[in-house]
Formats: C-alpha cells, sequence, structure tokens
C-alpha cells in the first residue's frame, strides 16, 4: 500500500527508515520530510496543515493511509478531517488531541480515572486570588503550566515563592498568548523521569519501549530546555516490576478512561513519568511520539512497523504481535551552534554517508544541489546499538566526531548518569 507520512524532523526520518523495511509498502511519500527521509521514500511539498491540499494528493495518489509525526496538524484536527473518508489516519482526532492540547484536561482526565499524578489548580484571571491561595499551600519548588501548546516552553519550575506569584500573573496576562489565558499550578514531583510509548487503535494497545531523553542544552543537565539533546531505550531502572506497575496502574486506565469517555483514540500516546521510590506518575502526554526518543524506540521494535499502524487502522491491533530487540539504542543529537537560541543554517554536512556503527537520523537537513546543508537547530541524530548502554554510545560518540558541520555541538554526556545507577 502507498503511505504518506507527515512531518519533518528525527522522528520522522527514523519512522520512514522502519516504514520502508516493511513488505506491505509499496510506496512512501513524506511531506514535507527532510534529506533523509528522501532516501526512504519521495518527498513532497505539501503543508501539514492544509487538510484539503493533502486530500487532493492522497486521492491522486492512491494513498489510504496518514502518519502523523508531529502534534500540531493533530490538535488543528486532521484526523477529525478524513473521518468519513476512505483516508485512515495514524493519530488522534481532536477530542484525543487534547491530552497534549489542554494540560487542564489532561489533569482533569487523570484525576477522573485515578490516574496517579501531581495534585492541581487551575487558575485563570477570574479566580487569581484562589491560585495564590494553592500555591502558598504548597512547598518550594513551584511548577506552573500554560494549558495550551507553548511550544515547549509553558511550563515555568520556580524555587520562589513570590516569583512564582509574580510569574503566575504575568502568565494569565499573555506571557505565552492564549495558550497561557489559563494556568495549571502542579505539585512538585521529586523523582527520576522516563517515558513510555504506547500504540492504540482504540480497543487494545501495545507497549513500545520506554526511553529517558535529555532535554537540556547543556552537560549535566544544564542551561536552556531544548526539544531533546539524546535518548537511550531501555531504561535500566525501569525493572520489569516497575513496568507491570506503569502497565496496571497509568496505561489500561488510560485505555479505559479514553474508552469510558468515548474518545475513539488511535495512534501514539508517549506518558511522560516520574518515578518515585518504585511508584510512576504521569508528568504529561503527548498524542504523538516523542523526538529523540523515535530514534532510539522505533530501531528497537523489530516487528513491522506498517503492520501494526494497519492494525490501528482496522481496529484489530489486538491480533498483531510486537517483537522488541533485548539491545541498548542510544542516540546523541547533532545541533547548530547557539540552539536553542539564535543559530545559522546552510552549512554543508560533512562525512554523513559510510557510517556503518550508527544509523544516522536526519532532523534539520535539507538537499541543495546535491549537497547536504544545516536547516535547522537540531540537524543530525545519530543512533547506535549495543549489548551494554557504553557500547551503544562508543559507537554514536565515534560517528557523532566524524560528521562535521561548522558549528556543530553535541552533548558528550548523553546516558551517563545511567551508567552507576
Ligand atoms: P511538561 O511539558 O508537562 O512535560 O513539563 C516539562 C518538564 O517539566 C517535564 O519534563 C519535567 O521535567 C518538568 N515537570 C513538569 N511537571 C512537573 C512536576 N509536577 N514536578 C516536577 N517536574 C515537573
Ligand atoms: N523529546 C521530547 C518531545 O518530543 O516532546
Amino acid at each position: 500500500m502507498n503511505v504518506l507520512l507527515l512531518g519533518s524532523g528525527g522522528r520522522e526520518h527514523a519512522l520512514a527508515w522502519k516504514l520502508s523495511q516493511s513488505t506491505k509498502l509499496s510506496k512512501l511519500f513524506i511531506a514535507p520530510g527532510n534529506a533523509g527521509t528522501s532516501k526512504h521514500g519521495e518527498n513532497v511539498n505539501l503543508s501539514i496543515n492544509n487538510f484539503t491540499e493533502i486530500q487532493q494528493f492522497c486521492e491522486s495518489n492512491n494513498t489510504k493511509l496518514i502518519i502523523v509525526g508531529p502534534e500540531d496538524p493533530l490538535v488543528n484536527g486532521v484526523a477529525d478531517f478524513f473521518e468519513n473518508t476512505n483516508i485512515k489516519v495514524i493519530g488522534p482526532k481532536k477530542d484525543g488531541a487534547l491530552l497534549e492540547g489542554s494540560k487542564e484536561f489532561s489533569k482533569k482526565f487523570m484525576q477522573k480515572h485515578n490516574i496517579p499524578t501531581a495534585g492541581y489548580f487551575s487558575v485563570s484571571k477570574n479566580n487569581l486570588d484562589e491560585g495564590i491561595a494553592f500555591l502558598k499551600t504548597l512547598k518550594a519548588p513551584y511548577v506552573l503550566k500554560a494549558d495550551g501548546l507553548a511550544a515547549g516552553k509553558g511550563v515555568l519550575i520556580l524555587d520562589d515563592l513570590n516569583d512564582a506569584i509574580l510569574e503566575l500573573s504575568e502568565m494569565l496576562n499573555g506571557k505565552f498568548g492564549e495558550a497561557s489565558s489559563l494556568v495549571v499550578i502542579e505539585e512538585f514531583l521529586d523523582g527520576i523521569e522516563l517515558s513510555t510509548f504506547v500504540l492504540t487503535d482504540g480497543i487494545s494497545y501495545k507497549i513500545l519501549p520506554e526511553a529517558k531523553d535529555y532535554k537540556r542544552i547543556g552537560e549535566g543537565d544544564t542551561g536552556l530546555n531544548t526539544g531533546g539533546m539524546g535518548a537511550i531505550s531501555p531504561v535500566p531502572f525501569a525493572t520489569e516490576e516497575f513496568k507491570k506497575k506503569v502497565e496496571e496502574k497509568v496505561v489500561i486506565p488510560t485505555i479505559e478512561g479514553l474508552k469510558k469517555d468515548k474518545i475513539n483514540y488511535k495512534g501514539f500516546i508517549f506518558i511522560g513519568l516520574m518515578k518515585i521510590g518504585d511508584e510512576p506518575y504521569v508528568i504529561e502526554y503527548n498524542v504523538r511520539m516523542g523526538d529523540p526518543e523515535t530514534e532510539v524506540v522505533i530501531p528497537r521494535i523489530k516487528s513491522d512497523i506498517l503492520d501494526l499502524f494497519i492494525g490501528v487502522a482496522e481496529n484489530n491491533l489486538s491480533e498483531k504481535t510486537i517483537e522488541l530487540s533485548e539491545d541498548y539504542a542510544t542516540t546523541v543529537m547533532l545541533v547548530s551552534g547557539g540552539y536553542p537560541e539564535d543559530y545559522q543554517k546552510n552549512k554543508h554536512i560533512t562525512g554523513i554517508e559510510d557510517n556503518p556503527n550508527s544509523l544516522v537520523f536526519h532532523a534539520g537537513t535539507k538537499l541543495e544541489n546535491k549537497k547536504i546543508l544545516t536547516n535547522g537547530g537540531r540537524v543530525i541524530s545519530v543512533t547506535s546499538f549495543g549489548n551494554s548502554i557504553e557500547s551503544a554510545l562508543e559507537k554514536s560518540f565515534a560517528t557523532a566526531k566524524k560528521i562535521n558541520f561548522e558549528g556543530k555541538y553535541f552533548r558528550t554526556d548523553i546516558g551517563k548518569d545511567l551508567l552507576n545507577l
């Protein structure tokens, strides 16, 4: 069958790479894609939020399955748009996408379905006094979240109560635009973070490999937040016993909760977790795969991913099996100098071919006059396998050193915190 994949990052390159190995695939289109995805299919110049244009393309190219990489088209209703057509979408409709699109919605959902999460209180301009009173009942640090999507920047963690009160007012006064006209104040969860990934057809589910990502730009988790500087899977502290708890206390109640609330959810659920002692707490839901988590999660899936997506589209995921690799996968992100603040584009990337020990996933790249150029902050994600984190990392770092472009930067401490636990 023909498939259209929406997106242009490392996540989409990893998905395109995996889809291209499927015996069920005839032709893969990626919109808009990057220099890496073009090796596994045809990049097409469509706007991922122009659903009419996407429909015309699918109809002209005999394409009946759309896989959505990023959250934007989902929150904007791509799955709703195609609902009564013969084109199937892997990704939730707007109602399900609210799990990511509204922090308040996701907190209410968790509370209603007894899914462990931090206590919270929602504040708008109308109940600011109550919000301040709630903040005063909490211990530092204070967690403030813009309700809506704020390009990953809408969460503030503050040590001082007066700062938190000030920031709360600024958020309500438009610090993150419309996204922060409602603010969720949360209890601070003190533990270690990891993420779990689920694929569901709305009836049953498959749990994909878990991962840990590294969000800050600097070594030792310092400096500004980024989209993600690297990831590791499996996560050594996610023992079988802990993963069982995650399934029983989080995954099953989430799938059952969606059913009870009549949200017919098809697609990925990315569950950000805090492990406190031996217990999982949900920090957030995303309605898509993570990036760069996808670059370690997807390569560890041995099964045909298109067959799993067909199971989602045809409501028979329960009949499919999923086989996972026992190996460790590590990914190290090469970024443009200056990222996540201002950076330059159009730098020539060399050393990108012939890296037999790694999978080189492109993120912000483009092909121009047969040259691969940088085209974003996060440029290349270097994934490697090994029978230990160390051996996988050794390969990722060796390849990361070999690939070059002006201003290249990567964190050399990815995964190192997991070695002595
Ligand atoms: P979110 O966008 O909700 O994932 O929040 C971004 C990051 O803020 C998370 O990955 C956590 O590191 C941190 N965070 C969010 N909520 C909490 C919380 N309640 N307690 C501690 N850390 C949090
Ligand atoms: N790496 C975090 C995310 O994709 O949201």
